[in-house]
C-alpha cells in the first residue's frame, strides 16, 4: 500500500473520456481471461491513466495494432503523443479469483464468483481508468460452465456455456459487477408507474430459497415509495439482487445487480428476529434508491461519497419512517448517530462528511459520511419545507442525470430551486464537529415569548476555530393540556447567540 495522500484541491478532470466498454470473461477458478475492447476519446487531453492491480497482461492493442507496454505496480500510462484523438484500445489479462482473498474485484465466495468493485476495485479485473467520473456503457461477454451467469443491464444473447449482457445507462467502473455460480432465482415481477414491466429476481443457493419472501416483498414497496415520493422510476427490463456469504460491505448498489451480504436477504420466521426483517427492509430499501442517488446521478471523486450516501440514507430512513412507526424509527436513527457518529466526530478520526484528503478511501465508508450525511440533507429539507425539497430533487435529476456530481452541484440546484444562498449551510459538509445547541427561554407573563439559542463548536483536531452553522430549530408552542398554542415553525441559528420573540 503507498501512503500517498490524495488532495480534494489536486482534482483534474479525466484526460480521456470512455465511449463504449466491452468485456469478454472465461471464467475458470484461478486463470480467468478478460479481454477488453474500450473505446477512448481525448477529453482534456494529457497522458491516459489506466489502473490495474494483481493482474497478468497478455497482450495489449491500440487500434489494432500490437502494442509494448511496461506496467508499474498500478497500471499503465499510454503517453498522450502516442495517442490518437480517438482510439481503440484492447487488452486480454489473466486473473486468479481463487486466490483473490481481498473481497475486492473479481473472486470466489463459497464456489461462487463475485465481484465487489466500489471503491477501487475494477482495477483487479482490467486495466482502466477506474475513477467515478469517468462514465460509459458497458457489454459482457461471459463464458463458462456456470448453471448462471449475471452481469449488469440486460441480457441480451445466450448460447451454450455463454451469455451476453448490455448495459445501456452510461456507468462509472465501481458499478460493474458480474457473479456467476449454482443459483435458484425467487422471481416476481413489478409494473413501473409508466408500465414498464420489471422481471425481479433474488438469487440465492438451493437451500436458502425459501428465504427470499420478505426481501422481494421490501424491494417491490421500495420500488412503488421510489415512484411515489421521488418520482424516480426503474430503468431496466430485469432488477436482480444476489446473496453471497463472502462479502465486505453490507451490499452493493451495481446497477441492475445488486449484491448482498447474505445476512442482510435471508429471513425466515423459524430463525430471524424483528430486527433482521427491520434490517432487511432497510438494506434492500437503501440499494434499490442508489438506482437514481448514486447510479444514475453519480459523484464526482470519492471526496463527495456523502453527495450518494447521506442522500441515500436519508432517503432510506424516510421509506422506513413511512413502512412502519415514524417516531420509533426517528429516535432510532438518533440512537445509532448519537452511538457511532458522535464519538467519530469527538475522536481522532473526526472528519467532515465531505473530506479533503485522504490516503486509503476504504478508511471513509464511516458513520459521518453515511450518517451524518443524511442528518445534513433532513436538515436541509427542514430548512427549505417538503415542497421546495422535491423540487431542488427535481431539478437535481433533471440537470445532473448521467453526470458525476459534487456537494456544490447538489447545494446549487438547492439554491435555484428555492432562491436561498447556502453558503453558511455549506460548513455542514466541509467542517467536522458536532455543534452543541443551547436553549433558554423566557416569558413576559404579558403574552411576549422570547427564545434564545446559542451554539458552541468544539474544535477537532483539523480545526481550532469553528464558525458558527446555520441551524434550522423546529419550534411549536403547546398549552398546558397539550394542544397547539403556536404551530410549528421553523427558526433560523445563524449566530452564535440569536433571540427569537
Ligand atoms: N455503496 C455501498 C452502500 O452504501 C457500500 O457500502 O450501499
Ligand atoms: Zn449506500
Amino acid at each position: 500500500m503507498t501512503d500517498r495522500k490524495i488532495l480534494l484541491d489536486d482534482y483534474l478532470p479525466p484526460s480521456h473520456d470512455i465511449e463504449e466498454v466491452a468485456l469478454e470473461f472465461d471464467l475458470h477458478p484461478n486463470k480467468t481471461r478478460v479481454r477488453s475492447r474500450i473505446v477512448f476519446k481525448r477529453a482534456r487531453g494529457g497522458d491516459l491513466r489506466l489502473d490495474g492491480k494483481e493482474l497478468t497482461l497478455i497482450s495489449a492493442r491500440i487500434d489494432g495494432q500490437p502494442i509494448e507496454v511496461n506496467p508499474d505496480k498500478e497500471g499503465i500510462t499510454l503517453r498522450a503523443d502516442d495517442l490518437p484523438e480517438r482510439f481503440v484500445w484492447e487488452a486480454e489479462v489473466e486473473i486468479d479469483p481463487g486466490s483473490n482473498t481481498s473481497l475486492e474485484g473479481l473472486y470466489i465466495s463459497n464456489g461462487m464468483y463475485c465481484t465487489q468493485c466500489e471503491a477501487e476495485g475494477f482495477r483487479k479485473i482490467t486495466y482502466y481508468p477506474d475513477r467515478p467520473d469517468v462514465m460509459a456503457p458497458f457489454s459482457v461477454r461471459i463464458s463458462g460452465d456456470e448453471p448462471v451467469m449475471l452481469s449488469n443491464g440486460n441480457p441480451v444473447a445466450r448460447g451454450k456455456g455463454w451469455v451476453e449482457w448490455q448495459d445501456p445507462w452510461p456507468k462509472p467502473s465501481y458499478l460493474f459487477a458480474l457473479v456467476a455460480g449454482d443459483l435458484l432465482a425467487h422471481s416476481d415481477r413489478f409494473t413501473t408507474a409508466s408500465g414498464r414491466d420489471v422481471e425481479l429476481n433474488i438469487y440465492v443457493r438451493k437451500p436458502d430459497i425459501d428465504k427470499c419472501a420478505y426481501a422481494m416483498d421490501s424491494l417491490k414497496r421500495s420500488m412503488k415509495w421510489d415512484e411515489e415520493e421521488y418520482g424516480r422510476e426503474y430503468d431496466l427490463d430485469l432488477f436482480n439482487i444476489v446473496a453471497v456469504d463472502d462479502f465486505n460491505m453490507g451490499a452493493m448498489e451495481n446497477k441492475g445487480l445488486n449484491i448482498f451480504n447474505s445476512s442482510l436477504v435471508l429471513a425466515s420466521p423459524q430463525t430471524a428476529t424483528d430486527q433482521n426483517y427491520e434490517g432487511i427492509e432497510s438494506v434492500i430499501a437503501h440499494e434499490y434508491f442508489h438506482n437514481w442517488t448514486g447510479n444514475r446521478v453519480t459523484c464526482r471523486d470519492w471526496f463527495q461519497l456523502c453527495l450518494k450516501e447521506g442522500l441515500t440514507v436519508f432517503r432510506d430512513q424516510s421509506f422506513g419512517m413511512d413502512m412502519r412507526e415514524p417516531n420509533v424509527n426517528r429516535i432510532k436513527d438518533v440512537m445509532v448517530l448519537r452511538a457511532a457518529q458522535f464519538p467519530e466526530d469527538a475522536g481522532p478520526l473526526a472528519h467532515p462528511p465531505r473530506p479533503n484528503a485522504y490516503v486509503e478511501i476504504n478508511n471513509f465508508y464511516t458513520a459521518t459520511v453515511y450518517e451524518k450525511g443524511a442528518e445534513v440533507v433532513g436538515m436541509l429539507r427542514r430548512l427549505v419545507g417538503p415542497a421546495q425539497y422535491r423540487a431542488a430533487l427535481d431539478l437535481y435529476f433533471d440537470r445532473h442525470d448521467g453526470q458525476a456530481c459534487t456537494i456544490e452541484d447538489w447545494l446549487q440546484v438547492f439554491e435555484d430551486a428555492t432562491g436561498r444562498d447556502l453558503s453558511q449551510f455549506k460548513l455542514w459538509y466541509t467542517s467536522a464537529g458536532t455543534p452543541e445547541l443551547g436553549v433558554a427561554e423566557a416569558w413576559d407573563g404579558k403574552g411576549s415569548y422570547t427564545l434564545t439559542l446559542n451554539q458552541k463548536t468544539p474544535p477537532t483536531p483539523d480545526e481550532a476555530e469553528k464558525a458558527p452553522r446555520l441551524i434550522p430549530v423546529a419550534v411549536g408552542l403547546l398549552y398546558p393540556d397539550g394542544s397547539e398554542a403556536v404551530e410549528t415553525r421553523v427558526l433560523e441559528l445563524t449566530k452564535p447567540v440569536e433571540s427569537f420573540r
